[in-house]
């Protein structure tokens, strides 16, 4: 087990670092610019093979778009057909050039309220019914991108079930990660209760934990939680601070770390949360993601990730 958490603490600073150089992307297609939350176009009736979701808070157009372009650079992930749905929180700036650049498929503008988890609850909540094979889940840059645009490309197969595209680390019920020394920064006290309510069982003491924001998620895995439990998440990130469940504000937020404080803590619960959500929480995940690959095969599927059974959906080319 040690020579394991070394060998992912030497992965993960070696990843830290590196640069990916822009991969040629071919990407060229019609974009209508729908904006409107819930629209029932053609398009919506029949979803695509994937909904690319990305949460852009302040980030550069030019950027997220080059970022868009790399990830329809990946041979499987342009196979599904995507359809690309922005998100923007507090900058009506890039909406219009968004809208202007044409590279997503609908612009839409949300409260900038609760980051970017946030903005995945409220796409799972608004298509729920009409889920796509595939949901990916992105911020508006990518924070590790060799280590995304890597794992998309060996490991995302119509099989995939759950797949972390940032850290994947070992947290405890309290959201403690291996990623920190000492286990820090954690106390995020409500993920036990997630975990309850997600999984039906008590939280055991630690499992497989996507980290950063960035994952894709199977139709399959997303609906093993009813709708509303997506809507309960999705409104705890209002509650005010009258609300009794904030009473006790240690329930609430970290306790005995140094995040700054300005972090939102209900988003940090829900970054840790999605394992859960999507049953993908053996910690075998987290190493297999961590070990530098030492055999001939490396893009070995189930390496990194959750698989789901059964055969592919037709029409999504396996790669
Ligand atoms: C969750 O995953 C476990 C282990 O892979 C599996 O045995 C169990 O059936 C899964 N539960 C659901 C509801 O799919």
């Amino acid at each position: 087990m040690a020579a394991r958490k070394v060998a992912l603490l030497t992965f993960l600073a070696a990843a830290c670092c590196a640069v990916h150089a822009p991969s040629t992307a071919a990407w060229s297609t019609a974009i209508s610019h729908k904006h409107s939350p819930g629209s029932t176009g053609p398009a919506a009736a029949h979803p695509p093979g994937m909904h690319i979701v990305i949460a852009v808070h302040q980030e550069d157009v030019n950027e997220v778009e080059q970022y868009v372009e790399k990830l329809l650079g990946i041979r499987s992930v342009a196979a599904t057909h995507p359809r690309i749905f922005i998100y923007c929180k507090g900058t009506p700036v890039f909406v219009a050039q968004a809208r202007d650049r044409g590279f997503a498929h609908e612009v839409i503008e949300l409260p900038n309220v609760g980051r970017e988890q946030e903005t995945y609850l409220w796409h799972i909540v608004a298509h729920y019914d009409r889920l796509p094979e595939h949901v990916f889940f992105s911020q508006a840059l990518a924070n590790y991108e060799e280590l995304l645009l890597g794992r998309l490309q060996t490991l995302f197969s119509p099989r995939t079930g759950a797949l972390g595209l940032g850290l994947v680390a070992i947290c405890t019920c309290e959201g403690y990660s291996d990623l920190w020394a000492g286990h820090g920064p954690g106390g995020f006290i409500r993920l036990r209760e997630v975990w309850a309510l997600a999984q039906g069982t008590l939280c055991p003491h630690e499992f497989a934990c996507f980290h950063n924001g960035f994952l894709v998620a199977s139709r399959a895995r997303l609906h093993l939680q009813p709708r509303k439990l997506y809507e309960y998440l999705l409104g705890l990130f209002a509650t005010p601070a009258n609300h009794p469940l904030r009473a006790n504000e240690e329930l609430y937020k970290h306790v005995k770390s140094n995040l700054p404080d300005e972090w939102p803590t209900w988003g940090h619960v829900m970054e840790r949360s999605w394992n859960a959500l999507l049953n993908c929480t053996d910690v075998e995940v987290a190493y297999g993601c961590n070990t530098p690959c030492e055999s001939e095969d490396c893009s070995q599927l189930e390496r990194c990730q959750c698989l789901d059974d059964g055969t592919p959906h037709a029409g999504v080319a396996p790669i």
